[in-house]
C-alpha cells in the first residue's frame, strides 16, 4: 500500500510514533541557493537556475533531524554532505555520468547502515527534469532494492513524481 501526504513534512512527521517507518528516505533542501549564480550568465538556463529557487531551498532545522530519527529506525539522507551528521560508513554516491567539469559529478546519501558504501551509476541526462535536484527513479528502485524489503513500512520524502506537488510523505506498508 502507498500513501501520499501532500504536506508539511514538520507537521506529518509529529504526528507519527516513534520509529513507525522502517526506512526513511528523504531528499531535504541543501541550502545552496546564496551560493548560486541563480539565473545569471551562461548557467542562467540550468533547471537549477529556471525556478526561484530561494523559494523552497531552506536548510532543514536541527528539529527536523531529531523528527526524522525519532519516526524512523534506519535513513538514507541526499545531501548529507551539507549537514551536521555524524560519520557514516555505508554513504551512497550517485554518479550522474555527466562529462562537464562545472557541474557536480557525483551526489551523496548519508545513511544510517553498518554496511559498505556503495555506488549507483546513472546517466540522468536523458528525459525533462522537472525539478533541479530531481533524482532519478532507477535510483530510487535500486535504493528500495538493496535497503528496504516489502512489506516493510518506508518514508519517502522525495523524488516526487511528475504529477505529485512536491510537499508529500510516501510511505509504504
Ligand atoms: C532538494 S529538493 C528535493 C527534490 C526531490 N528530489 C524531487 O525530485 O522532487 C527538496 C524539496 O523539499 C521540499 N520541501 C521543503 N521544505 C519542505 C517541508 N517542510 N515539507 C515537505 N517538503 C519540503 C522543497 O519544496 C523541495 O522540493
Amino acid at each position: 500500500m502507498n500513501l501520499a501526504y501532500c504536506m508539511d513534512c514538520m507537521t506529518a512527521m509529529k504526528q507519527m510514533p516513534d520509529k513507525y517507518f522502517d526506512l526513511a528516505v528523504v531528499d531535504p533542501p541543501y541550502g545552496l541557493s546564496k551560493s548560486s549564480s541563480n539565473g545569471r550568465g551562461k548557467l542562467k538556463n540550468r533547471t537549477f537556475n529556471r525556478g526561484n529557487i530561494s523559494r523552497w531551498d531552506t536548510p532543514p532545522s536541527a528539529e527536523y533531524f531529531v523528527e526524522l530519527f525519532r519516526v524512523s529506525k534506519n535513513q538514507i539522507i541526499w545531501g548529507g554532505n551539507y549537514f551536521s551528521l555524524p560519520p557514516c560508513r555505508c554513504f551512497l554516491v550517485w554518479d550522474k555520468l555527466q562529462p562537464w567539469e562545472n557541474f557536480s559529478r557525483c551526489e551523496y546519501a548519508w545513511t544510517s547502515f553498518n554496511k559498505p558504501s556503495k555506488l549507483f551509476a546513472f546517466d540522468n541526462r536523458t528525459g525533462g527534469k522537472i525539478h533541479p535536484t530531481q533524482k532519478p527513479v532507477e535510483l530510487y528502485k535500486w535504493i528500495y532494492q538493496h535497503y528496504a524489503t516489502p512489506p516493510r513500512k518506508n518514508l519517502r520524502h522525495s523524488p516526487r513524481q511528475r504529477v505529485e506537488p512536491y510537499r508529500r510523505i510516501r510511505r509504504r506498508a
